[in-house]
């Protein structure tokens, strides 16, 4: 469908971040949220009661209701391949939750289908179309802090078991500190240094066995199937650096730690978990910080599916592309392999940020 009005939205995943994201999607103007599938019937039932949504079941009825043009991807990271290329077989775009993929192979079938079927297969994070981030970026794009030459990016915290009901999937293939939030940390630097060329790592693995410590499942032990420090050291096309660490490892919880050095100052970024927040930048030759109030609209997560929406009408390219979810996965089997190997690895793939979003881009202005 191209006619004017709101973009008809499924949700496949009914699980925790789901609400999140309902909360938002069901509130965007320029978005209709049709129908919520998940193997578990009454999971995505109670939901769409709760959210008011018309449908709700599995995954093949959604795929078959003919006004959903967006299948927004909230499963498990295990099965985001399989979902998206569901979806892209119905004709349908996709924006799928991080990462975009658990591999480079899966990750590049996904791209090469939808660039066949001229579908679109987005995904998150999108916190970096958030006020917070993209203040940044205007800071930076401005040349505030001169040419960006270093960066260091730290995420430590003891591992998600305490809080999450179902932690053992952020411990298999395509889990770790690294693969669920690397993502976050690290489309943030490439946004303002680019893409990466090489990396090199070294990881550990505290224990091979974690326990769920929340919810039904509570003193299940499950097995360690992924490191769970990384520390790892990135070179970007431009000659620009980072470091970063990221651990489920640590009685230390630093978080949403981001620093960009430049020719001329240097800034803080907010977490890039977090669409909002302050930000703290250092001028050259000034002795006092400055901290500056994120400028822009306060967003929340689902606001990167109404930019895809708004660029498929628009016939654009949308910011959270596949391309960009792809190089991020890119990055972080390389950062995987350099640990593995002890070797400096090259990242083979690249990609163009977009431009800052306009300062008052508003995802809850109708537009469509
Ligand atoms: N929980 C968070 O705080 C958080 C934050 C940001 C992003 N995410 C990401 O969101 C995604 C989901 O995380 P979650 O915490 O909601 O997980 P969850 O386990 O709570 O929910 C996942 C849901 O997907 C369903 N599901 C799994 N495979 C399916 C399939 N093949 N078909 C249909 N339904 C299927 C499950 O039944 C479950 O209801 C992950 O990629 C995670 O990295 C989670």
């Amino acid at each position: 469908m191209t006619t004017g009005g709101p973009v008809g939205v499924g949700v496949i995943g009914a699980g925790v971040i789901s609400t999140q994201y309902l909360e938002n999607l069901t509130t965007f103007p320029d978005l209709k949220v049709l129908f919520i599938a998940d193997i578990d019937l009454e999971r995505a039932k109670a939901q769409a009661e709760k959210f008011q949504v018309p449908g709700s079941g599995t995954v093949e009825q959604l795929l078959a209701e003919p006004d959903i043009e967006i299948v927004v991807n909230l499963t498990v990271p295990a099965a985001h391949v399989e979902i998206a290329l569901q979806v892209i077989a119905a004709g349908k775009n996709a924006w799928t939750e991080k990462p975009f993929s658990l591999d480079r192979e899966s990750g590049r079938a996904l791209l090469a289908e939808a660039r066949r079927l001229g579908l679109r297969v987005a995904t998150a994070p999108d916190t970096f179309l958030g006020a917070g981030l993209q203040t940044g970026r205007r800071i930076i794009a401005n040349g505030e802090i001169g040419v960006p030459l270093t960066a260091i990016a730290m995420f430590q915290v003891a591992g998600p078991e305490s809080w999450h009901p179902n932690a053992d999937f952020y411990y298999a293939k395509g889990g770790g500190p690294l693969f669920d939030m690397g993502p976050y940390y690290l489309t943030a630097l490439v946004q303002n240094l680019g893409p990466v060329s090489r990396v090199s790592a070294v990881g550990s693995r505290s224990t091979a066995i974690r326990t769920i410590a929340a919810g039904p499942r509570a003193g299940e032990t499950f097995p360690v199937d992924v490191d769970t420090h990384l520390g790892a050291l990135l070179e970007f096309e431009g000659g620009a650096s980072a470091q970063c660490v990221f651990s489920f490892q640590s009685s230390i919880r630093r978080v949403g730690f981001i620093e960009i050095d430049g020719t001329a100052g240097a800034i803080v970024f907010p977490d890039p978990n977090m669409f909002d927040g302050e930000l703290t930048l250092w001028r050259d030759g000034v002795d006092e910080p400055e901290r500056i109030a994120a400028s822009g609209v306060l967003s929340s997560r689902g606001t990167g599916v109404v930019e895809l929406a708004q660029a498929i009408r628009g016939n654009r390219p949308e910011q959270a592309s596949g391309e960009l979810g792809y190089h991020i996965v890119d990055i972080m089997a390389s950062i995987t392999d350099a640990a593995a190997s002890g070797d400096w690895v090259a990242v083979q793939s690249t990609v163009v940020p977009g431009a800052a979003l306009p300062e008052h881009w508003d995802p809850r202005s109708a537009t469509l």
